[in-house]
C-alpha cells in the first residue's frame, strides 16, 4: 500500500510517500528556517504563506522521487493537529482536494503520534537501524512545542505519562539562544557551542525533579540562565566567547539531565524496557550520547536526525496502521490546533 503523507503543522513543508508503513520512497522537506530566523522565531502568517507557495512543488518532487503518478497513491494522510492553524489548513485542504479528486481515503494524523512512529521508518537505500524495535515502548517526545513522556502501546494507543507544563525543551533552547544573541533555531547552535564549553561552569537547576510525577517544565531553567547572565554582566560590557560557550554547555547539561532523570522515572513507572527519543531536540548530540550511557539495559532507538525534525514520512507511515483500522475522515475534515494524542 502506497500512502502519500502531507505535513504542514509548523514551519516545515513536507510531502512523502511510504510503502506499507515502513519503506520511505520519498520524503521531501522544505524548511522555512531562513525566512523566520530574521524574526527570532516562527511567524505564523509567514509560515502559512510559505506553505501555500511551496506545497505543490514539494508534492511534485515527492511523487517524482518515488517514481509515481498521483493516481497510483492508495490513500492521502495529513497532519490535522496540533500545530499552527494557518499552517495546518494548507495541508488539510490539499489532502482533501486530492482525496476528493482521486476518490481515495483521507487519513487524519495526530502530529505527536506521528513523531512516535518515526523509529519504524526505513530510509531509502539504508537498512533499518533497529529492525526489532517494537511496541510497547516509552517515548520521550522533545520538540519546539512539546516535551512529554508517552507510553506507546500500539500505533493506535497511547498513554501520556508526563506532560509539558510550560516551555517545551526546544522552546527553551530557542529562547536561551535568542537571549544570548546566538540566532534561530537555538537548538543546533547551543548543541554545537556546548561541545566547546565547560558544563560545570554554572550549576543551573534541574526543574521538577523533586516532584512526584513525570511532567516536564523548562521555563524556570530559562529564567535561571537569564538571571545568571544578567548578574555576570553587571559592570562588564558583554559576555566573552568562552563565557557564552560555558553557559551554553551548562544549560544544555541541565536540560539533558532533567529529561533523562524524568525518563528514568517514567521507565520505572511503566515497566517497559524500550525507549524512543523523538522530535527535533532528539537531534541533540549531547542528548543522544548521554541517553546511550544512562540506559545500557534498555532497547533505545533515536531516529536519524532527518526523521527527528518534522517530516511527512512519519505521517504516511503511521497512516498505514490507521487505514488498517478504518480510521478515515470525511471531506469536511478541519484542522484542530489542540488535537490530543489518543
Ligand atoms: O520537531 P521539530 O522539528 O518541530 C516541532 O514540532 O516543534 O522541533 C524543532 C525544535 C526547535 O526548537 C529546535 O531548536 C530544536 O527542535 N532542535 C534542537 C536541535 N535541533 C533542533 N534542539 C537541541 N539540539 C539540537 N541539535
Ligand atoms: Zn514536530
Amino acid at each position: 500500500m502506497l500512502i502519500l503523507g502531507i505535513e504542514t503543522s509548523c514551519d516545515e513543508t513536507s510531502c512523502a510517500v511510504v510503502e506499507n508503513g515502513r519503506r520511505i520512497l520519498s520524503n521531501i522537506i522544505a524548511s522555512q528556517v531562513a525566512s523566520h530566523s530574521a524574526y527570532g522565531g516562527v511567524v505564523p502568517e509567514l509560515a502559512s504563506r510559505l506553505h501555500i507557495r511551496n506545497i505543490i512543488p514539494i508534492l511534485k518532487q515527492a511523487l517524482k522521487e518515488a517514481n509515481l503518478h498521483l493516481s497510483q497513491i492508495d490513500a492521502v494522510a495529513v497532519t490535522s493537529g496540533p500545530g499552527l492553524v494557518g499552517s495546518l489548513l494548507v495541508g488539510t485542504e490539499l489532502a482533501k482536494a486530492i482525496a476528493w479528486s482521486l476518490e481515495k481515503p483521507l487519513v487524519p494524523v495526530q502530529h505527536i503520534a506521528a513523531h512516535l512512529y518515526s523509529p519504524f521508518l526505513e530510509e531509502k537505500g539504508k537498512p533499518s537501524t533497529s529492525p526489532d524495535f517494537d511496541y510497547p515502548f516509552l517515548g520521550l517526545v522533545v520538540s519546539g512545542g512539546h516535551s512529554s513522556l508517552i507510553l506507546a502501546q500500539s500505533p493506535l494507543s497511547y498513554k501520556v505519562i508526563g506532560r509539558t507544563l510550560d516551555d517545551a525543551a526546544g522552546e527553551a533552547f530557542d529562547k536561551v539562544a535568542k537571549f544570548l544573541g546566538l540566532g534561530y533555531p537555538g537548538g543546533p547552535i547551543i548543541d554545537n557551542l556546548s561541545r566547546q564549553g565547560d558544563a560545570r561552569y554554572a550549576a543551573f537547576p534541574r526543574p521538577g525533579l523533586r516532584d512526584d510525577n513525570c511532567d516536564l517544565s523548562f521555563s524556570g531553567l530559562k529564567t535561571a540562565v537569564v538571571r545568571f547572565v544578567k548578574d555576570k554582566m553587571k559592570g562588564s560590557v558583554a559576555l566573552s566567547e568562552t563565557d557564552t560557550k560555558n553557559i551554553a554547555a551548562s544549560f544544555q547539561a541541565a536540560v539533558i539531565d532533567t529529561l533523562l532523570q524524568k525518563t528514568e522515572r517514567a521507565l520505572k513507572e511503566t515497566g517497559v524496557s524500550r525507549l524512543a527519543i523523538v522530535g527535533g531536540v532528539a537531534c541533540n548530540k549531547g542528548l543522544r550520547e548521554e541517553a546511550v550511557k544512562r540506559f545500557p539495559h534498555i532497547a533505545l532507538h533515536i531516529p536519524s536526525p532527518i526523521l527527528c525534525t518534522d517530516n511527512a514520512a512519519m505521517i504516511a507511515g503511521l497512516a498505514f496502521h490507521l487505514v488498517q483500522s478504518g480510521r478515515f475522515a470525511p471531506l469536511t475534515l478541519n484542522a484542530d490546533v489542540n488535537l490530543p494524542i489518543e
